[in-house]
């Protein structure tokens, strides 16, 4: 969402008149977009602005501007230990900013705008993707959330649910799949509760509609889209009417970001997660049954307080039961104002750390094992270009986003689908030839 916020904040910038720069060192106005899940999060980027100070110390005209959760949770305050910022921007004022830096370009007055604001506007449909010729474009579909995990900074400094109007949604896509984007990531805090108005998930996998199953519908009828993503959803909000949506529309990837958190039942509770270890696999599992080459993604917390061996080694053997490709693994951080902030934050650092490399290991394993599968097999590209690590070769991502590189025939764009047949796996790559 981030990203997205950031490709808005420049979209609105250059539809003002404002352009874009490759290099901080030239810029006139620099506006660094900041999250704050985790305290390091927030420390990288108070030193990086920090660091900024020395460029505005020779170039006095320079405007430094601070948007995003960090500028939401601290406000007026971050004047005070970062002194050369200009403005601070909250999370609910991005759709003024084009506004706000002309302010400050013609009075030259220090700004904070960071009232939080229920009437955000629904859409703010302006796209960067489409300018630099990309093939994949965010859509964010809902904002904020309700749900309040006891560890969480997001509800406080994002706001409660607001979804968008389904009509605004597929429009805003269609005009997307008109400029040749084939690519579409639905986004949201709390995204499968689109459509909700806050109202509390299904409680049992049979119980209840999806209005985001049926967003997905809505948004796989236009042509010219080609694949389908989503991030992040709740598991609560997994009901056979979602798992049937994500199952059976063809152009929705079968590669599913589930965060799961922990795999202890008590950490779930005091994490106020209202879902067991054991609802968890079940929703894994149906999914799997449904679609064979389903693969899954995740976020996990170690070190949440008062998490045991015990309790880690449920995570561990969860995530291996369930067989994730992919993981975010996160090291707890207390966030002050959150449920948990008044825990007792009792795992200590070094174990902390023990357990993130514990789970990093068993998921390179199994990422290495799942991509050495295979090889012989081949697979389904949407080609995104030159490959970052090696600019002779190009790659791309597979439907279940593995990373690809291959070799350009010559006649290959962006945005093409090409049939790769394996050859050889790394944990994170696989690498093949063009049929
Ligand atoms: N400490 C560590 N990780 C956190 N996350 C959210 N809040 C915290 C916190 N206080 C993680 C969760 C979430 C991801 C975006 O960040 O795993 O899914
Ligand atoms: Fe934070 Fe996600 Fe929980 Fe919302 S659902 S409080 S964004 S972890």
């Amino acid at each position: 969402m981030n990203e997205r916020d950031s490709e808005t904040a420049a979209a609105l910038l250059s539809a003002r008149g404002y352009r874009i720069c490759n290099d901080e060192l030239d810029a006139d106005i620099i506006i660094f977009n900041t999250c704050s899940v985790r305290d390091q999060a927030e420390r990288k980027a108070v030193g990086k602005i920090g660091i900024i100070k020395k460029i505005k110390r020779e170039k006095t005209a320079l405007i430094i501007g601070v948007m995003g959760c960090m500028a939401q949770r601290r406000g007026e305050e971050l004047f005070k230990e970062l002194p050369h910022l200009d403005f601070i921007l909250g999370t609910d004022q991005l759709h003024s900013i084009a506004e706000i830096v002309d302010e400050i370009v013609k009075n030259r007055r220090k700004l904070v705008a960071d009232a939080q604001n229920s009437s955000f506007p629904d859409s703010i449909d302006t796209h960067m993707a489409v300018e630099t010729g990309d093939f994949s474009a965010y859509i964010a579909v809902m904002r904020g959330c309700n749900r309040f995990c006891s560890y969480c900074i997001v509800p406080y400094v994002r706001g409660r649910e607001k979804s968008r109007l389904m009509d605004d949604i597929v429009k805003e896509a269609r005009l997307l799949a008109e400029k040749g984007i084939k690519e579409i990531m639905l986004l949201g805090q709390n995204v499968a509760a689109y459509g909700h108005d806050g109202m509390p998930p299904p409680k049992s996998m049979s119980e209840g509609d999806s209005p985001f199953g049926e967003l997905l519908a809505a948004v796989s009828e236009i042509e010219g889209i080609k694949r389908i993503r989503f991030t992040s959803p709740h598991p609560a909000y997994f009901n056979d009417a979602l798992i049937n949506a994500i199952v059976s529309l063809p152009k929705v990837c079968k590669s599913v970001h589930l965060p799961l958190q922990s795999g202890s039942d008590s950490i779930l509770k005091a994490m106020n997660r209202p879902y067991t270890a054991e609802r968890f696999y079940e929703i894994a599992s149906k999914l799997r049954s449904l679609c064979p080459d389903i693969t899954f993604s995740t976020d996990v917390i170690v070190g949440f307080p008062g998490e045991t061996e015990e309790d880690f080694i449920a995570t561990r053997e969860l995530m291996n039961k369930v067989g994730f490709e992919n993981a975010f693994i996160f090291k707890y951080s207390p966030r002050s104002g959150t449920a948990s902030a008044k825990m007792n934050d009792d795992v200590p650092q070094e174990l902390k750390e023990a357990r993130n490399k514990i789970l990093l290991e068993d998921l390179s394993k199994r990422a290495a094992e799942s991509n050495r599968k295979l090889v012989g097999e081949t697979v389904e590209v949407l080609v995104e270009g030159p490959s970052k690590r090696n600019v002779e070769r190009w790659s791309g991502h597979t439907d279940s986003k593995r990373l690809a590189v291959f070799d350009n025939p010559g006649n290959l764009k962006v945005g093409d689908f090409v049939q790769v047949k394996v050859t050889r796996a790394s944990s994170s790559t696989i690498f093949g030839d063009i049929l």
